[in-house]
C-alpha cells in the first residue's frame, strides 16, 4: 500500500509517501521558521497561509521524486490533531478533497502517534511492547505502548513541555526560536557542574514531569549573575558567554537527568526493556547518550528516529497512517481537527 502522508499541525509543511513494501519513497519538508522569526515565536494565522501556499506544491514535488502519479496512491494520511485548528485544516482539508477525487480512503491521523512511530522507519525498529518517551515543543509524555492504538499514558508534564522548557529558556538567552537546537549548541561550550539545577518531581514516586520551576530557577541565576533574562530576541544579556554557556549547559543537565530516571521508572514499573524516545527534543545530543547510557546498564535498548524524523515531518504521518489504513480505518467525508486530542482517546 502506498500512503501520502499530510504534516501541518505547526509551523512545518511536511509530505512523505510511505510505500508498506519499500518503505519512504519520497519526502520533504518546508520549515516557515524564517518566516516566525521576527515574531520569537508561530504566529498561528501566518502558519495556516503559508500551509496553503506550500502543502500543493510539496505534493507535487514528493509525487516527481518518487517517480509516482497520482493514480499510484492508495490512501491519504493527514495530521488531525493536536496542533493549530487553521494549519491544520489545511492539510486535512487537502488531504481529505485530494482522497475524494482520487477515490481512494483518507485517514486521519494523532500527530503524537506519528511522532510515537516513527522509530518504526528504522533499520532496526523496535518490537512491542515498549515504553515511550515522547518529548516535543507541545508535549512530554512517558506511555506504556502494547500495539497500534494501545496507549497507556503513565506520566506527563503538569506544566510546560521539555521542548517549551528549551524554547523559553533560548528566549532568556535572546537566542531564536526554535531554542532546542541553540540552547544546545549553547551549552556545548559549557560546565555543566558550575550551577546546579533542580531535578523536578524526582524525590516522589510517580512518573508525571514539570519544567516550570527549572525554567524559573534558570531565570534566578541569570540574575544572581548580574544579568538581565531577554524577553525579546535581542544579543547580549549582561553576563558572558562563558556564564551564559555555563547555564545553559547545566540546565540542559537538569532536564537529561530527570528524564533519565523518569525513564528508568517507567521500564522498571512496567517490567519492560525498550525504551522508544521521540518528538523534537529527542534529536538532543545529551539527551541520547545519557539515556543510552542509563538504559545500557539495566540492559535495556533505546530506539530513537533519525534526527529529520525527530522534529515534525509528513513521513511518520504516512507511516501510521499506513497502519490503520491497512487495519481498515477510514474517515468519511466531513472534515475535522483538534487542537487538543489526548492519545489514549484514540
Ligand atoms: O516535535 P516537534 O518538532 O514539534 C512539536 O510537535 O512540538 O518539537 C519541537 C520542539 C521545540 O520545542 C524545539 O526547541 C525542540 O523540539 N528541539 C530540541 C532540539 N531540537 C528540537 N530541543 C532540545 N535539543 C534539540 N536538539
Ligand atoms: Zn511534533
Amino acid at each position: 500500500m502506498r500512503v501520502l502522508g499530510i504534516e501541518t499541525s505547526c509551523d512545518d509543511t511536511g509530505i512523505a509517501i510511505y510505500d508498506s513494501e519499500q518503505g519512504i519513497v519520497g519526502e520533504s519538508l518546508y520549515s516557515q521558521v524564517a518566516l516566525h522569526a521576527d515574531y520569537g515565536g508561530v504566529v498561528p494565522e501566518l502558519a495556516s497561509r503559508d500551509h496553503i501556499r506550500k502543502t500543493l506544491p510539496l505534493i507535487k514535488s514528493v509525487l516527481d521524486q518518487a517517480n509516482y502519479q497520482a493514480s499510484d496512491i492508495d490512501g491519504i494520511a493527514y495530521t488531525a490533531g493536536p496542533g493549530l485548528v487553521g494549519a491544520l485544516l489545511v492539510g486535512a482539508s487537502v488531504g481529505r478533497s485530494l482522497a475524494y477525487s482520487w477515490q481512494i480512503p483518507a485517514v486521519a491521523v494523532h500527530h503524537m502517534e506519528g511522532h510515537l512511530l516513527a522509530p518504526m522507519l528504522e533499520d532496526n525498529p523496535p518490537t512491542f511492547p515498549f515504553v515511550a518517551l515522547l518529548v516535543s515543543g507541545g508535549h512530554t509524555l512517558l506511555i506504556k505502548v502494547e500495539g497500534i492504538g494501545q496507549y497507556d499514558i503513565l506520566g506527563e508534564s503538569l506544566d510546560d513541555a521539555a521542548g517549551e522548557a528549551f524554547d523559553k529558556v533560548a528566549k532568556m538567552f535572546g537566542l531564536d526560536y526554535p531554542g532546542g537546537p541553540a540552547v544546545a549548541r549553547m551549552a556545548e561550550k559549557g560546565d555543566a557542574e558550575r550551577f546546579v539545577f533542580p531535578r523536578p518531581m524526582t524525590d516522589r514516586p510517580g512518573l508525571d514531569f514539570s519544567f516550570s520551576g527549572l525554567k524559573t530557577s534558570v531565570m534566578n541565576t541569570i540574575r544572581q549573575q548580574g544579568g538581565e533574562p531577554s524577553n525579546a530576541y535581542t544579543s547580549g544579556i549582561g553576563i558572558d558567554d562563558q556564564v551564559c554557556a555555563d547555564i545553559a549547559a547545566g540546565f540542559q543537565k537538569a532536564v537529561v537527568d530527570t528524564m533519565v530516571i523518569k525513564c528508568k521508572r517507567a521500564l522498571q514499573a512496567t517490567d519492560l526493556s525498550r525504551l522508544v524516545v521521540a518528538g523534537g527534543v529527542s534529536a538532543n545530543i545529551e539527551l541520547r547518550s545519557g539515556l543510552n547510557q542509563a538504559i545500557r546498564k539495566v540492559k535495556g535498548e533505546v530506539f530513537y528516529p533519525r534526527p529529520a524524523f525527530c522534529t515534525d515531518n509528513g513521513a511518520m504521518i504516512a507511516y501510521a497512517g499506513c497502519k490503520r489504513l491497512m487495519a481498515g480505518e477510514e474517515q468519511g467525508l466531513s472534515v475535522s481537527v483538534k487542537a487538543r486530542w489526548p492519545l489514549n482517546q484514540l
